[in-house]
């Protein structure tokens, strides 16, 4: 279950209802789908797709994808110091980002004008079970949590698959990712903060 945290503001947001509002409130759509009881998380990404079939076929029609794999990243991953350098800096994409975590834990931090016209930057940290699509233009940065691993379906309308902009003078480097953990959400500590 995703958790959201406003650094500025010290406020943090879990629950699902309440989660989901925030971020609507920024174009960014979060969803949970079934996992274990669908297809064991750690099968093969062939399984993977086609268990989730029905769910990308959605997607794809509403977000104009056209392609789905699945990532799958472990602190023994090959250069991967170097792959995670591309994804925590600041940066945007030519289409929606579209992420369903199977594995593992990570967070995605925001950096977008809140309502009012303010910048704001929040962290979402996302897990097993979490459905998330960052707007096509949307700045954002990404990063593991401690154990170094995701698993996760993700959905490309370009063949040429995952291609950042890199935003100039990014705020990236002022924010620490934060990891809370799966043990947070499923503790007492739920609610609206
Ligand atoms: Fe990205």
């Amino acid at each position: 279950m995703a958790i959201v945290t406003v650094p500025a503001t010290a406020r943090r947001i879990t629950g699902l209802d309440d989660v989901k509002t925030f971020l609507a409130g920024f174009g960014i759509d979060h969803e949970i789908w079934p996992l274990e009881d669908r297809v064991d998380p750690a099968a093969p990404a062939e399984a993977i797709l086609a268990a989730y079939a029905p769910e990308i076929e959605v997607l794809k029609h509403k977000g104009g994808f056209v392609t789905a794999d699945v990532i799958d990243v472990r602190p023994e991953t090959p250069n991967l110091d170097t792959m995670l350098a591309k994804f925590s800096k600041e940066h945007t994409h030519s289409e929606d980002e579209v992420r369903f975590i199977l594995q593992g834990r990570g967070v995605f931090h925001v950096h977008a004008p809140a309502a009012d016209g303010t910048d704001t930057v929040f962290a979402i940290e996302v897990g097993a079970g979490d459905l998330i699509s960052v707007p096509v233009d949307t700045r954002h940065w990404f990063d593991l949590c401690d154990d170094r691993r995701i698993r996760a379906i993700r959905l490309f309308q370009d063949m040429s698959g995952w291609t950042p902009h890199y935003v100039e003078e990014g705020v990236h480097g002022a924010y620490e990712p934060l990891c809370l953990g799966p043990a947070w959400v499923s503790g007492s500590r739920g609610g609206a903060t």
